[in-house]
């Protein structure tokens, strides 16, 4: 494949697109644990291309179904039609999802999932006779994609401030990264279970009669990888139950393997109301996204309506044909190969090679859970984020994918990385953060 020349049209999301155009950086294909970059070297994914690529790259059965799906019915509305292939993903996603939590609304992305459950958690206050329930609460540092709901209950400066005044009726929560009291935890960090009673205070400001959610990542992944500190989810269940506020977990990171479970709620033993997904479930060859919803918020939706739509709700590409094929196919490697058991084997392994950085450069603190690790780095005197960066790029020409957000190193390796690639992960970044100031 060869380099466009002209790299003018494309306005890069997320990017310094003036900084990527005088330097692109770009690839061209992908195998197994390995990404081909343009200049010709072999690039070793530490983050599943964006937390998605669960099961590696260039898998010929998702390609195939793929290939099959496109031939066979290229598209078929899901508004008053459908097509079989998205009634069999929806059942066989429900299969992996926590008990009660089956039925399943498609959508094409991670924001679009937000979007959706936010909405479903509105449309369900209301048609169980408590519209007064418009309130939805985030969290401080939260990412939950980039619609107007997501931004609005997500919690990072950088995402909300170009964009006016948001949502109104939106409040946040605290975040739980305490650095003081948690730095360099092996899993779920010991202290913070009580910042969850924030919610009692968000409560007692604006009365639980005007709250219908409340949303949070299981783990936070793209403000920096912050695991939940033990106790914590617990606690949060604990108290929307108590004020019968829907609980909606963001598990567009978290699902499909990625904490050795199906889901991080299996993984925590909590089960939220509502679960929003994406990413893997196509390990990312086709977009798709999707929203698991308790039965009894699905049923009370639909049976409250009047004859005809029960839900003004929907994308047209919603279970689109060529995205449920790559869901099925996905789920289908995902269950063959064993790779959610086989995160879970590898964890300990991953854990002591997390916490190995201690050592490394510029450390100030390690954490991890399932086959996430997030690293972080000490901010250069007046010059936040630009260390990581450097890290960043110097890593890519040198042959490491890594992920940074502010100064923080997140990695997210596909499921079916060996060993020798965590050594090599760990290896890489320990010699290019001795290199750079
Ligand atoms: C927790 C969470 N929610 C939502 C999103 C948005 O997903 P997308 O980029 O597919 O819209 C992301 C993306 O990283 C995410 O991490």
């Amino acid at each position: 494949m060869s380099e466009p020349n002209d790299l003018s049209a494309f306005w890069m999301p997320f990017t310094d697109n003036r900084g990527f155009k005088a330097n692109p950086r770009m690839f061209v294909a992908a195998e197994g644990m390995h990404y081909t970059a343009a200049a010709g070297h072999k690039v070793l994914d530490a983050t599943g291309g964006l937390w998605c690529v669960n099961a590696g790259h260039g898998r010929t059965r998702i390609v195939e179904a793929i290939r099959q799906a496109a031939g066979t019915l290229d598209f078929a509305p899901t508004f008053q039609l459908a097509h079989p292939l998205a009634f069999e993903a929806a059942s066989r996603l429900a299969l992996l999802m926590p008990e009660g939590l089956d039925r399943i609304f498609f959508t094409n992305s991670g924001s679009e999932s937000v979007d959706t459950a936010l909405k479903i958690a509105l449309a369900y206050q209301r048609a169980r006779g408590q519209g007064t329930r418009t309130r939805l609460i985030g969290r401080e540092r939260g990412y939950h994609g980039v619609g107007f709901g997501g931004i609005s209950v997500g919690g990072i400066l950088g995402n909300r401030r170009q964009f006016g005044t948001l949502l109104t009726g939106v409040d946040h929560m605290r975040h739980t990264h305490d650095l003081a009291r948690n730095a360099f935890s092996r899993g779920a960090p010991q202290h913070g279970a009580e910042l969850a009673d924030d919610l009692e205070r968000i409560v007692a400001l604006h009365g639980a009669d005007t709250i219908a959610a409340v949303i949070v990542e299981p783990v936070a992944g793209s403000t920096g990888v912050l695991v939940p500190p033990q106790g914590y989810l617990q606690r949060l269940r604990a108290i929307c139950d108590a004020h019968e506020i829907l609980l909606i977990f963001d598990e567009v990171i978290t699902a499909f393997g990625r904490v050795g479970t199906a889901t991080a709620s299996e993984r925590f033993g909590v089960t939220p109301d509502i679960i929003t997904m994406a990413k893997g479930l196509t390990n990312a060859a086709v977009p798709m996204g999707a929203v698991a919803v308790r039965r009894e918020v699905h049923d009370c939706v639909v049976n409250s309506a009047g004859p005809g739509i029960e839900l003004f709700h929907g994308y047209t590409y919603s279970g689109h044909p060529l995205a449920a094929a790559a869901a099925i196919a996905t789920l289908d490697v995902y269950a063959e190969e064993g790779l959610f058991e086989k995160a879970i084997e590898l964890e300990s392994y991953w854990e002591d090679a997390v916490h190995s950085m201690k050592r490394a450069r510029h450390v100030i603190d390690c954490r991890n859970v399932g086959l996430i690790g997030g690293i972080e780095l000490e901010p250069r005197p007046g010059a936040p984020t630009k260390r990581a960066m450097e890290v960043f790029h110097r890593c890519f020409d040198t042959g490491l994918l890594i992920r940074v957000t502010g100064d923080i190193i997140a990695l997210s390796p596909p499921l079916i990385l060996d060993k020798s690639h965590i050594d090599a992960i760990f290896g890489k970044l320990t010699e290019v953060l001795a290199t750079i100031d």
